[in-house]
Order: C-alpha cells, then sequence, then structure tokens
C-alpha cells in the first residue's frame, strides 16, 4: 500500500485537537525520514534552494511587495543608502529593480552565500556593501531606510538583561532596535520590521508544552495551513514552476523539523520571537515611533512595522 503523501498527513494532523498536534508531528516527523532532501533552514539562498521557492509562497510575496512599495521613493533618489538586515535570497529587491536611482545598499549577514543572491537581484549602478556578521557585532551607518525582515528573532532576548539572565552575553532586540534607531535618525528615514506573531523568546524553557504549542501554531498551524492551501492551487493549474517537491520539503524539513527547537538547550533554539504586544513594547523602549503596522498575509502570522525615530 502507497504511503499517505506528507500532504494528506499534515491536513489529518490539523484536524486533530489541537493538545494533540505537537506528539502527532514528531511521529509524523518520525515516519518521513528522508524522503525529501536535508536542507536546514537558513543554511542555503541561492537559485533552485528550498529558500527561493519559500520567499515565493504566498506567505511572504505580501511582505516584499508591502516593503517594495515604501522604499520606491527612497530608492529612486540618487545618493540613497539603505541598510538590510538579513538578505537572504535578495528576493525585495526583485521588485525595485526597475527605475532606481544610484545609492548604496548594505547588507549585513553572517552567511556569506547572501552577498550573491542579492547581487543578482541589483542592477549595475546600486553598489552592494556586504557585511559578513550578525547584526549584533557592528555599527550602523546613516540610512534613508533600515530593513529587518525575518531577521531579528534570530537574536535571543528582548535585552541584554534578559540575556544575561539566561547566560547568555551581549545585546539583545531592544540594543539592536537602539542601533537602527541611530541609523535612520541623522537622515529622518524609517525601519521596515517584520516578524512573525509568536511568542518563542528565551524566557520559555526548553520542554515546556507552552513552547512546543506555540512552535506549532507558527509552523504547523498557520504556515503548514498556508503552503498546504499553495500546493492545492497550484496542482491545480499544472505546477508550471516545479515548486511542488520544493514546497513539500518545505513542510517537512522546516514545519516539521523545527519543532524540534522546543526541546534545544536555550543558546541553540535560534528562534526567538515576539508576539505584537511584546514587539510593540520593545520599539517603545528603543524610542522608535510605530506609523503603521498590519498582518502582510491572510494567516496572521508575519505582521510588519513601520517605525520612524521619536
Ligand atoms: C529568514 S531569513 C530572512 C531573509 C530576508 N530578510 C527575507 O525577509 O526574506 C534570515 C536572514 O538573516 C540572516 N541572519 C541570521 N542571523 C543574523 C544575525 N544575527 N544578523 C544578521 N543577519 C542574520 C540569515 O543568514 C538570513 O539571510
Amino acid at each position: 500500500m502507497r504511503a499517505p503523501s506528507i500532504r494528506d498527513s499534515m491536513s489529518a494532523l490539523l484536524q486533530l485537537p489541537r493538545p494533540a498536534q505537537v506528539a502527532a508531528a514528531e511521529a509524523l516527523r518520525r515516519s518521513l525520514a528522508d524522503r525529501s532532501p536535508p536542507e536546514e533552514w537558513n543554511t542555503r539562498f541561492g537559485p533552485g534552494s528550498l529558500f527561493e521557492a519559500w520567499t515565493s509562497t504566498r506567505l511572504t510575496t505580501g511582505l516584499y511587495a508591502e516593503n517594495a512599495l515604501a522604499l520606491r521613493p527612497v530608492v529612486t533618489r540618487p545618493g540613497w543608502r539603505v541598510v538590510e538586515i538579513g538578505g537572504g535570497d535578495g528576493r525585495l529587491w526583485a521588485g525595485l529593480a526597475e527605475g532606481m536611482a544610484p545609492g548604496e545598499l548594505v547588507v549585513i549577514d553572517p552567511a556569506e552565500e547572501v552577498r550573491a543572491a542579492v547581487m543578482r537581484r541589483l542592477p549595475p549602478q546600486v553598489r552592494l556593501r556586504f557585511v559578513v556578521s550578525p547584526v549584533e557585532a557592528v555599527s550602523l551607518p546613516p540610512a534613508d531606510a533600515v530593513v529587518c525582515s525575518l531577521t531579528l528573532h534570530h537574536l535571543a532576548g528582548r535585552d541584554a538583561a534578559e540575556r544575561a539572565r539566561y547566560g547568555l552575553s551581549g545585546p539583545g532586540k531592544l540594543e539592536v532596535l537602539q542601533r537602527i534607531r541611530g541609523s535612520i535618525a541623522e537622515r529622518r528615514g524609517f525601519l521596515l520590521l517584520n516578524e512573525a506573531d509568536v511568542y518563542c523568546d528565551v524566557q520559555i524553557p526548553p520542554g515546556d508544552p507552552l513552547l512546543a504549542d506555540h512552535l506549532a501554531d507558527s509552523y504547523l498551524r498557520r504556515c503548514g495551513r498556508a503552503l498546504l492551501d499553495e500546493l492545492r492551487d497550484r496542482e491545480a493549474i499544472g505546477d508550471p514552476h516545479h515548486m511542488v517537491p520544493r514546497l513539500e520539503a518545505i513542510l517537512h524539513r522546516w514545519c516539521l523539523d523545527q519543532l524540534r527547537l522546543a526541546l534545544v538547550p536555550r543558546a541553540e533554539r535560534d528562534v526567538y520571537e515576539l508576539d505584537v504586544f511584546r514587539w510593540l513594547e520593545v520599539l517603545d523602549r528603543a524610542g522608535l515611533k510605530v506609523v503603521e503596522r498590519g498582518f502582510t498575509d491572510p494567516y496572521g502570522l508575519f505582521h510588519r512595522y513601520v517605525c520612524r525615530a521619536e
């Protein structure tokens, strides 16, 4: 008998009562073994990567479109400078390439592969300055806009004091946001911050059922649901861009595999999200005024904050 597809299994899982879903996801993950190629979240960004498939899903495209709309008046003025923290596959810049004036994009990212991924999206009149580093280790130049999209959640703790309570040194989200404030203040610029509305920061200990449930809320109930809908719709039109296998791999390697983060030691979790309420509190403490905000996808996962220096 043919094994059920990951889509059938995931759909069935989403029908279960909420308290049963985490254990069912772990059983499903074990049963899938090595059916799709291993490609951990945030490890590859080039053409053909799962990340490239991810950035063309309806969960994320609204986010890039809204960010591009806000940046268009900036990048059409000669001499502009934008700082992007965490460049990914450069998808944002694909929607902006036309009509760009000469200017400078500074990308800060610890993954060297991101340099080429962003570079291929930019027209020749844009100078790319690529800083290979985590954002918390560098200072930021003055900028007309700072984009920090789906990146700051990689940094544990709301602030340095909260990190210290759990044995982690260095800056937290607040201190990076304060540097961003300094970067945009001089040129009266703005910050575009995109993050999931999920609470799984360092305060919640590994093994706490609340942590597993919050991760499931993100990766199964919203991300998983969105990808299942997208797979159905893409198949209905014959999958012209050959996305189906990669989206199924994302369901497996990201949506299911990421739930294991509920059990790893705090310092290895790598995903430290805040919910909207807590982001608003940290932005306020950093001296950033939220002038516009809202969800960018129909699943209520990613929230976007447009901020100015107070
Ligand atoms: C989930 S991706 C988001 C990429 C892109 N901003 C987007 O919205 O599609 C996170 C990116 O942040 C980078 N990153 C991870 N930790 C970082 C850190 N501490 N500082 C700067 N970038 C980081 C990763 O290498 C990756 O390019």
